[in-house]
C-alpha cells in the first residue's frame, strides 16, 4: 500500500528534496530567532551604550526576511508539487478510466467512480502536503529543540522523550480504533456521490413521477450513516485526546518544577529558563504536529487505497504489445461460431454459435426482436467486450490480434444511445468530435446530409451555439441527426466500417427517407451494418438482411427474398405496412440464405 502510494509521488521526488532543504533552513532560522532574545538580553547587559531601538530594528529585519522566505517556500510547494501532483493524478485517473473495458465500468455507477477519484486525489494531495508541510517541519522542529534542550537541560529532557513516546503510542492506538469507522464513512461518501449524480442525471423522471421525497429519504439515510460514523470516530478521538494531552502536560509541568529548583540554586539564569521553556513548547508543539498528521494519514488511507487500486488496475481488454498494424484495403468481417455472454449475466448466452460474413463494401441490415443481440454484435466487433468462444475477424485477422487503437479507428458509428454531447461544446465542435481537424465546409456538408443543418441555422448562434449536458437542449430527433453528422464527419480514409444502430428511430419517415438518400454516397465502398426495428430503414440501403433471434441468425436474404420466404421478416413487414397483427407462417429457426 505505502509502496504504491509513494509510486504516485515519485515524479515529484526531486522537487520534494529541494523543498525539504528549504524547510530545514527555515526551521534553523526559527530556532535562531528564538535564541536571539537570549543573545539580545546578554548583549544589552554587556553593552549598555547600544540603544534598545537598534535591537527592535534588528528583530524586525530578521522577522521580515524570515516571512519572505516562508512565503517563497509555500509558493514553491504549490507551484512545483501540490498543483502539478493534483493535475498529474487526475489526468492519470481519466486516462485509466478511458482504458478500462466496459465490463469494469458497468460494475460501478459513474457517480461512484467520480467520487472515488475526487476523494482519492484530494486525500493523496492532502497527505503529500501534510508530509511535506507538517512532517518535515515537525521533525526538524523536534531536532532543533531537542538538541539544545539535551545540551542545556539534560535532567528534564528524558522526561519529555518518555512523554513523546506515550503520546505517539496513544495516537497510533486511537487511529487504529478509528479506522473501521473511517472506512465505512468513506464508503458512504462514495455512495453519496453515486446517488447525487444519478439523481441529477434522472432529474426529469424523478420530478415528473413526484418521487423527490423518496429520493431524498434514501439520500438522507446515507447522510445519517456518515454522521453516525463520524461521531463514533470523534468519541474515540476525545477519549484518547485527553490521555495524550495529560501525558504532555505532566511532563511539561515537571520540567518547569525542576527549573524553578535550579533557578533557586543559581544553576540557571532567568533568560536561560525562558529559552528552555520556549524550546520545550516547540518540542511539544511538534508532537501535536505528528498527532494531527497521523490522524490525516489514517483518514486518507481508505480513499488513497481505492485510488491506488484504480490506478494500478490492468485493463482486461488491451492491445497485444506484439500486434502489428494491419494493412486495410476493404474491411471484410467474419464471425465464426461466436459464443458470447455478458460478464455479469451468469453465463446467459446472447450470441450462440453466431456465423456472420460481411464482404467489403457490402451493406448488411440486421433486424430482430428487442434484446436478441443486435447491438451486442457491434460491441464484440469493436472489442468493447471479448467473445468467449469462436472468432471475430476483420480483414482476416482476429480482432484480439489487432492493435486496439487501429481496430477502433476502423469504425464510425451512431450508437443506439445517441451521439457524444459534452456540455458547453459549440455545434461545430460537436459534429467534428470524431475528427477534430475537420473543416467548417466538411461539418456543414455532413450536417446537410444528416438533415440537421436547417435546425442549426435556426439556432441563435448557428454553428457557434453551445449545447447543454448530454444534449438536453436538443430534441431526441435532433440528437440523432447530430449523432449521424458526427459519424459522417468522422469518415476519413481509415474508417472502413460504419455501424448505424437505430439511427433514425426518433425521426419521421419523411426525414428518414431524405437522410437515407443523402448518406448513400458517404457509405460507398465501406462495409456497413444497419440495425433497425423499422424495416424501411434497412430495406432501402441493405444488400442483404439478416433476422436475428435469441439463438442466432434465423433468416437471411434480400428484402424481396425474405418477403417471399414468409417468415418473421415478412410478417413484420406486413404489420408495419398495415398495422395488422403479426402471425408467423414459418418457424423462426429456418435459416434461409440468399443465393
Ligand atoms: N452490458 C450488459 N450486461 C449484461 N447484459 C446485457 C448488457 N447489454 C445487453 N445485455 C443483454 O444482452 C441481450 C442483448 O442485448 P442487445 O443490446 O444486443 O439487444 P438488441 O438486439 O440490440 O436489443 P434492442 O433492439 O432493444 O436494442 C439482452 O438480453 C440484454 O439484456
Ligand atoms: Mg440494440
Amino acid at each position: 500500500m505505502f509502496q504504491s502510494y509513494f509510486n504516485l509521488l515519485k515524479p515529484f521526488a526531486r522537487e520534494y528534496r529541494r523543498y525539504i532543504a528549504g524547510v530545514v533552513l527555515r526551521q534553523a532560522l526559527m530556532v535562531l530567532g528564538g535564541y536571539s532574545l537570549v543573545w539580545a538580553l546578554r548583549l544589552a547587559l554587556a553593552h549598555t551604550a547600544v540603544p534598545e531601538w537598534l535591537f527592535v530594528l534588528a528583530f524586525v529585519v530578521f522577522d521580515a526576511a524570515n516571512m519572505r522566505f516562508d512565503l517563497a517556500l509555500n509558493y514553491f510547494f504549490s507551484a512545483r508539487i501540490s498543483y502539478p501532483l493534483f493535475a498529474n493524478l487526475r489526468n492519470g485517473a481519466l486516462e485509466k478510466v478511458l482504458r478500462m473495458p466496459m465490463e469494469w465500468h458497468q460494475r460501478q455507477s459513474s457517480g461512484e467512480l467520480t467520487g472515488k477519484v475526487n476523494n482519492g486525489v484530494g486525500k493523496v494531495v492532502q497527505t503529500a502536503e501534510g508530509l511535506s508541510r507538517e512532517l518535515a517541519p515537525a521533525l526538524i522542529q523536534t531536532g532543533f529543540s531537542l538538541i539544545p534542550l539535551l545540551i542545556f537541560s539534560p535532567i528534564t529532557t528524558p522526561a519529555l522523550l518518555v512523554s513523546l513516546a506515550i503520546f505517539l503510542w496513544l495516537t497510533l492506538l486511537e487511529n487504529r480504533e478509528r479506522q473501521p469507522f473511517a472506512r465505512r464513512r468513506h464508503r458512504n461518501y462514495t455512495r453519496d456521490f453515486g446517488l447525487f449524480s444519478e439523481t441529477v442525471e434522472a432529474i426529469q423522471p424523478v420530478v415528473q413521477y413526484g418521487q423527490s421525497r423518496q429520493v431524498l429519504r434514501n439520500y438522507d439515510r446515507v447522510q445519517r450513516a456518515i454522521v453516525e460514523e463520524g461521531l463514533a470516530e470523534a468519541r474515540v478521538g476525545n477519549r484518547f485526546g485527553f490521555r495524550r494531552n495529560l501525558a504532555i502536560t505532566i511532563a511539561k509541568r515537571a520540567c518547569q518544577g525542576v527549573w524553578i529548583w535550579q533557578y533557586r540554586h543559581h544553576a540557571l539564569d532567568g533568560a536561560m529558563i525562558l529559552y528552555l521553556n520556549m524550546l520545550t513548547e516547540q518540542l511539544l508543539a511538534s508532537f501535536g504536529g505528528y498527532a494531527s498528521l497521523l490522524e490525516r494519514i489514517y483518514d486518507g488511507m481508505e480513499p488513497t487505497r481505492v485510488l491506488v487500486k484504480l490506478m494500478s488496475e490492468k485493463p482486461a481488454i488491451a492491445s497485444d504489445g506484439s500486434a502489428r498494424p494491419v494493412k486495410v484495403a476493404g474491411a471484410r468481417v467474419r464471425m465464426k461460431n461466436v459464443q458470447f455472454a455478458y460478464p455479469r449475466s451468469r453465463g446467459k448466452r446472447v450470441l450462440n454459435n453466431l456465423q456472420l460474413a460481411i464482404e467489403p463494401g457490402m451493406v448488411l441490415g440486421i433486424v430482430g426482436r428487442s434484446g436478441c443481440g443486435k447491438t451486442t454484435i457491434q460491441n464484440v466487433l469493436t472489442r468493447m467486450f471479448d467473445v468467449q468462444g469462436g472468432t471475430v475477424e476483420i480483414c482476416g485477422r482476429d480482432v484480439r490480434q489487432w492493435p486496439l487503437e487501429q481496430l477502433r479507428g476502423l469504425f464510425s458509428h451512431v450508437s443506439q444511445d445517441g451521439g457524444v454531447f459534452f456540455s458547453g461544446t459549440r455545434m461545430f465542435d460537436v459534429i467534428r468530435f470524431g475528427r477534430p481537424e475537420a473543416t467548417l465546409r466538411e461539418v456543414v456538408d455532413a450536417a446537410k446530409a444528416a438533415c440537421i443543418h436547417d435546425d442549426i441555422c435556426r439556432m441563435p448562434l448557428k454553428y457557434k451555439t453551445r449545447i447543454g449536458q448530454g444534449g438536453v437542449t436538443l430534441s431526441k430527433g435532433q440528437q440523432q441527426r447530430l449523432a449521424l453528422a458526427q459519424a459522417l464527419v468522422a469518415l476519413d480514409t481509415s474508417r472502413k466500417i460504419v455501424v448505424l444502430d437505430e439511427f433514425t428511430s426518433a425521426l419521421d419517415s419523411e426525414t428518414e427517407e431524405k437522410i437515407l438518400r443523402n448518406i448513400e454516397p458517404w457509405l460507398a465502398g465501406r462495409t456497413v451494418i444497419i440495425v433497425a426495428h423499422r424495416l424501411s430503414t434497412v430495406r432501402k440501403l441493405a444488400d442483404e438482411i439478416i433476422v436475428m433471434d435469441k439463438t442466432g441468425v434465423a433468416e437471411r436474404g434480400s428484402h424481396e427474398e425474405l418477403i417471399e420466404y414468409g417468415g418473421w421478416y415478412a410478417e413484420m413487414a406486413k404489420l408495419q405496412a398495415t398495422g395488422a397483427p403479426a402471425r408467423l407462417t414459418r418457424p423462426v429457426r429456418n435459416v434461409r440464405r440468399s443465393a
